[in-house]
Order: C-alpha cells, then sequence, then structure tokens
C-alpha cells in the first residue's frame, strides 16, 4: 500500500512576529500545494526524492548527521519505524507547486503533507494528531516555531491564531484575490525571528506598544472580513508593513516590490518572516491582473493565489 497526501502553501495576512510573543495572528491558505507521496522499499532504509536534496539512510540516527533541510522527513520516517518496527523501509517523494523557503508555508506545507503521508503507512490519524506531529517535524528545522503556519496547512481556510488559545476558523468567506510577488531573496525564518527577539529586547516598550497596534488592527480586520471590505483590511495590510518595517524585517526589495503593489491593490505588505521571501498585495477580480502586470513590468516573478479551503488532503 502506497500514502500520499497534500497541504496547501500560506501567507500570513496579519501577525507575523508579534504571534512568536503572543499577539493574535490572520493566515491563509492558498491554492498552492505541497505533496508526499511514500512508498514501501524491501531495503530496511529510509530514502527521500525531493527538490531540496535526495537521501539514502538507515533509521535510528542522530538529526545532526540528516542535511538540514530533509530533517522534519526524517524525523517522521524514523519516529513512525521506532514505533511500528516494520518490516519494509520507506521511500518518500516530494512534489511542490510552492516557491521553497520564500514565506509561503512551504516547511509547514511539507510537514503536515509529510505527517499525513508517513503515517499513513502505517495507520488512520485525525487531522488534530497530523498538526501535533508536523509542529513536532517542524521544531527539527524550526525550534521556536509558534504552530501557526502547520495549523493553517492542516485546516485551510482562513484562521485566527494565537499561542494561549491555538486556532480558530474564521467562518466568513472574503472574495478577494491575492498577488504574490517573490523577491527571489532566500531567508531563514530562524535567523528573522531571532533578529526579532534581539530587536524586542532592546526596545521592550516600542514592541509592546507595535504587539498592541497590530492586535487593535486584528480585531477591526476580523469585523472587516465579515463586511468583505477589502478597502479597509487594505488600509490595515499598509499599517502592519509599517510595523514590519519598524522591527527591521523589511529592505529596499521588498519595499520596492510593495510600493508598485500598492498603486493597483487594496494593500500590500510582506508576507512571513521577511528579510527577504515574498510580498502579497490585496486584491479583487478587478485589479489582480492590473497589479501583476505591474509587478511583471518591473521584471518581479509573481503569480495570483486564492484561498484554499480544504487543507490537508489524503489520497
Ligand atoms: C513565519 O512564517 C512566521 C513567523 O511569525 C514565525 C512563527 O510564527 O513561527 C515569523
Amino acid at each position: 500500500m502506497n500514502s500520499k497526501a497534500s497541504a496547501p502553501g500560506k501567507i500570513i495576512l496579519f501577525g507575523e512576529h508579534f504571534v512568536v510573543y503572543g499577539t493574535k495572528a490572520i493566515l491563509c491558505a492558498i491554492n498552492k500545494r505541497i505533496t508526499v507521496s511514500v512508498e514501501k522499499t524491501l531495503e530496511n532504509n529510509i530514502l527521500i526524492d525531493s527538490s531540496v536534496g535526495n537521501l539514502k539512510s538507515e533509521p535510528d540516527k542522530s538529526l545532526n548527521e540528516i542535511d538540514f533541510q530533509l530533517r522534519p522527513f526524517y524525523f517522521l520516517a524514523d519516529m513512525m519505524i521506532k514505533k511500528y518496527n516494520p518490516k519494509f523501509g520507506l521511500k518518500i517523494r516530494v512534489d511542490s507547486e510552492i516557491p521553497l523557503g520564500v514565506g509561503l508555508g512551504s516547511s509547514s506545507a511539507c510537514c503536515v503533507a509529510a505527517a499525513a503521508a508517513i503515517s499513513g503507512i502505517f495507520a488512520k490519524k485525525s487531522k488534530d494528531e497530523i498538526l501535533e506531529i508536523a509542529i513536532e517535524a517542524e521544531k527539527t528545522i524550526f525550534p521556536n516555531t509558534s504552530g501557526a503556519d502547520c495549523t493553517v496547512c492542516t485546516y485551510g481556510g482562513l484562521i485566527k491564531y494565537d499561542k494561549k488559545n491555538g486556532h480558530s476558523k474564521i467562518l466568513s468567506k472574503p472574495n478577494f484575490h491575492l498577488a504574490i510577488a517573490n523577491s527571489k531573496i532566500k531567508h531563514s525564518t530562524k535567523e528573522v525571528v531571532s533578529k526579532v527577539k534581539q530587536f524586542k529586547e532592546k526596545n521592550e516598550e516600542k514592541f509592546s506598544n507595535l504587539c498592541k497596534e497590530e492586535s487593535n488592527i486584528i480585531e477591526d480586520v476580523l469585523i472587516c472580513l465579515k463586511k468583505n471590505d477589502l478597502l479597509e483590511i487594505g488600509k490595515n495590510i499598509m499599517k502592519n508593513q509599517e510595523y514590519l518595517e519598524a522591527i527591521g524585517i523589511s529592505n529596499e526589495k521588498l519595499q520596492d516590490m510593495i510600493k508598485i503593489a500598492n498603486q493597483s491593490s487594496f494593500g500590500a505588505k510582506i508576507t512571513g518572516a521577511g528579510g527577504g521571501g515574498c510580498i502579497f498585495a490585496l486584491t479583487d477580480a478587478e485589479n489582480i491582473q492590473s497589479t501583476l502586470k505591474k509587478l511583471k513590468e518591473q521584471n518581479y516573478d509573481c503569480f495570483s493565489a486564492e484561498i484554499d479551503y480544504k487543507g490537508l488532503d489524503t489520497f
């Protein structure tokens, strides 16, 4: 028996970084997916075939011996092998529609799809159980994860999330389109999060005020989502971008993309850790094409995306 699962990428609409310190965040799954397929093999080892690298290894190795990007897959496979002690090995294949390492949730989507596909060889698990092991797997590459990204990749749609109360689904179905542009500057979430930690430690009061401002705009946005008030959500997106600039995770290229996208969308901001990665612009059916055109004219790599309501899917 083979096992296959796919999970969507995500954008953080509001609240990245501040969520690490307890503020609410709003996340949105997007219709670009990562698929993980798992087969049983005769040899008793773990094989990984992905665009970020390949691996053939025995189980029970220290994670330090495993290539950083492949650790979540190895961790999950090894965990299941230890639990079920099978007489076969596992071959894991990863296919992605999401550019990797640019703030669109590729790591989380990998962890969620891999948790479902690898565990699916052995037993049926609920989405809640999959999420729990996916977050464990994500911690092998990013120990301080808030868990927000894996949560939205598992359940799909729009969620609000905070570390203390966990997630809840946002039931409104706003009618927006997203223009996503990739700066092609690779970033490490772990490094950017630790840079923000240093900023916070040096500027406790400023950071705490920004967390309050962030909470205020999120409360406003939760009301606006019910009314599909894209104009007001867009204004809040621009405010959120100012807060991200204040904590030092923006740069010239990201700001240029945002300036261009702001000309025809409701508002644009960084999504995810920043320091590189992607920005998104909030648009509707009318201004999505003009926003993408303006970004393309300046040679920025961009594409449109919509909300994915499905979340984790298993085959
Ligand atoms: C990364 O996509 C989002 C951050 O807020 C980190 C996290 O929530 O774990 C920067």
